[in-house]
């Protein structure tokens, strides 16, 4: 199993280009199977949540192919049959997102066998709502072996409100309403940029989604989808971790081809913990569609409390990386998490590098400022990973991250980018 090795203290400097957004990039692969024509999705990110999605496209019988573009990959797919309507568990345990093709291939196929995804690190994350919404638009769904079997003779259009806001949730539903007969209206639906993107795939495809982007969603089903080609948006996230990074670093970081809009939460915070954030105004290269944002360190940090919410508010998927920078932070700071029950698991490798944090149920307290110094890590999961790679960036001596292929799921090659904004980081193969 991959290891990255940092050693910390080098302020960062230089530019650094987003990639495109893997929660994006995941529903819209899986939005493919609502056609039988030809799909093209660029800036698709490389990371091993992709290439697992596209393993499971393959169990299915559909093909996808992938060329190398300037700023990530060009993956067409055309899901012309279905020759097995199987998400088996192997799979699906590696990514929850696998539950994405639920939706596809019930709205088009009538029929698909998804492996229910078991418990996760950061909580219990069940998909309740997203077989309560399917069988609301007429699904049969039955629950045996580990599986959810899925059947329909044809979806109806229908009102459903989630009693969580869910984002793959509202992801699936919207594309399984695409193709059913009728009205449907998504009620408390995320809002997240992603769920966005999404709709305006599908109505790229010929689907008449209205409201993508506010808690309401109306579906008006059409009897096919067509092919068409997109550009996936960049990933907020991705860009977050880097400000983060420049900030946590004491360094000044441009931070190129992001959606500003998409990072308002995670601005305003910074900025209240005294980091200074410009936009530049005019991008330069062949970046030019999308700003750049410039971060810099102060020489000291500012507390500041966070609470995690759905979009427009903090993102859950930064507070490790935020709870990383509080670490370095002159005072107390309140870390409340509020989308999952156990996402806190960063904060006992954290301690481990000298970090003072008291976790109580869904809130962290970080006492800071206390230096951190390197030491031998275990990734937990993803985000958790982002958030022990910065502080191994800020911290004195060497850090060993173990288990890396967590971040490997939803960064592209994030070693890469940082030594080539002046971080020592890099990968040790092997056991
Ligand atoms: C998505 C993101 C993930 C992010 C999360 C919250 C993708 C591929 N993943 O995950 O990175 O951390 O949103 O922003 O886009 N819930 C239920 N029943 C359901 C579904 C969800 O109770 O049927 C609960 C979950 O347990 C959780 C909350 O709703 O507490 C939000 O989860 P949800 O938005 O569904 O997360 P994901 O879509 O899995």
């Amino acid at each position: 199993m991959d290891k990255f090795l940092i050693t910390g203290g080098r302020p960062l400097e230089g530019q650094v280009a987003i990639s495109g957004a893997k929660n994006a990039a995941l529903p819209e692969m899986a939005a493919a199977l609502l056609t039988n024509q030809g799909v093209i999705l660029h800036n698709v990110p490389r990371v091993r949540d992709i290439s697992t999605l596209r393993s499971l496209m393959e169990e299915l019988g559909v093909d996808s192919s992938v060329t190398h573009e300037e700023h990530g990959n060009r993956v067409e797919i055309e899901a012309r049959q279905l020759l097995n309507p199987l998400a088996p568990y192997e799979l699906v345990k590696q990514m929850r997102a696998s539950v994405l093709v639920l939706g596809p291939l019930v709205a088009r196929f009538g029929h698909a066998r998804v492996s229910l995804p078991g418990g996760c690190a950061i909580g219990a994350r069940p998909v309740n709502l997203h077989l309560k919404g399917l069988e609301q638009l007429g699904a049969t769904i039955k629950i045996e072996h580990g599986y959810i079997h899925a059947q329909s003779d044809g979806l109806k259009g229908t009102n459903f409100s989630f009693d969580v806001i869910s984002v793959t949730g509202t992801e699936n539903l919207m594309m399984a309403a695409t193709l059913a007969e009728g009205e449907t209206l998504l009620e408390n639906a995320a809002r997240e940029p992603e769920v966005q993107d999404l709709a305006n795939l599908l109505n790229k495809m010929g689907a008449q989604i209205e409201g993508a982007g506010t808690g309401e969603i109306r579906i008006r089903g059409v009897s096919r989808l067509h092919g068409t080609e997109h550009s996936i948006i960049p990933d907020r996230i991705e860009a977050a971790t880097f400000l983060v990074a420049a900030a946590i670093t004491g360094g000044r970081l441009s931070v190129a081809w992001v959606e500003p809009t998409h990072l308002t939460a995670v601005m305003g915070k910074l900025a209240e913990a005294g980091v200074r954030i410009d936009k530049v105004a005019k991008p330069v290269g062949s970046l030019e569609t999308r700003a750049i944002l410039t971060a810099e360190g102060p020489t000291r940090l500012r507390a500041a409390d966070v609470t995690t919410q759905e979009f427009p508010g903090f993102p859950t998927d930064m507070q490790a990386q935020y709870m990383a920078l509080m670490t370095q932070a002159e005072g107390a700071s309140v870390i409340t998490e509020t989308i999952f029950e156990n996402r806190f698991l960063h904060a006992l490798e954290l301690a481990r590098m000298g970090a003072d944090i008291a976790v109580n149920g869904r809130r962290a307290v970080v006492h800071g400022r206390t230096p951190l110094s390197g030491a031998k890590t275990l990734a937990s999961d993803l985000r958790a990973s982002a958030s022990l790679v910065l502080a191994g960036l800020a911290a004195e001596g060497e850090t060993l991250i173990d288990r890396v292929y967590h971040i490997d799921r939803g960064y592209e090659r994030i070693e890469e980018k940082l030594t080539r904004v002046g971080a020592k980081i890099r990968r040790v193969s092997g056991n």
